[in-house]
């Protein structure tokens, strides 16, 4: 079985990151979607957050497993098995960050390829931080993330910018 793995913040899920899902998951026999817990960085929505939404958006996709990771994800990837990363490329900015992980992972692992997917040019201006920075504004985030989300990443927007808790 071909089991690939597209590792992220996903803080949160947009459409950008739903199209390389979409399109990897036609390619592999499993993809597994795994969430970084990582200590060092604030993020705005939980883990568990970040799962629930993705599991929501890909309900419609049989093939596609979440999960989270915390360390090195290579050792991640062993424990699935998985030797395949899967990662989407916005632009050439994004490029010399990809390719010193990809080179410094494949060191950590020479098993394990990562796999490249140029994003829809519709989505090349799409990020994560762009959508909470419109959310938080009251901007419409409608077309920027998955339909079945949009509600609760509004909501918890709303309850943040309103004085509610970070997570
Ligand atoms: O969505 P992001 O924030 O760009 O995802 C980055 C991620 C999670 C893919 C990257 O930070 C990562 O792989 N973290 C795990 C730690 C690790 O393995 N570091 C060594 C790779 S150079």
């Amino acid at each position: 079985m071909k089991i690939a793995v597209y590792p992220g913040s996903f803080d949160p899920i947009t459409n950008g990151h739903m199209d390389i899902i979409k399109r990897a998951s036609r390619i592999f026999d499993k993809l597994i979607v795994a969430v970084v817990r990582n200590p060092n960085k604030v993020s705005m929505f939980t883990v568990n957050e970040r799962m629930d939404l993705i599991r929501k958006a890909v309900a419609g996709l049989p093939n596609v497993e979440i999960d989270h990771f915390e360390g090195l994800l290579v050792d991640f990837m062993r424990s699935k098995n998985a030797r395949v990363i899967i990662k989407g490329l916005r632009a050439i900015s994004d490029f010399e960050y990809e390719f010193q992980m990809a080179l410094m992972n494949r060191k950590l692992d020479p098993n394990i390829e990562t796999l490249f997917m140029m994003t829809n040019y519709k989505y090349s201006y799409l990020s994560s931080s762009v959508v909470k920075e419109i959310g938080r504004l009251g901007g419409c985030i409608g077309d920027l993330v998955p339909d079945e989300v949009v509600l609760d990443i509004q909501k918890k927007l709303r309850s943040l910018s309103s004085g509610g808790q970070d997570a």
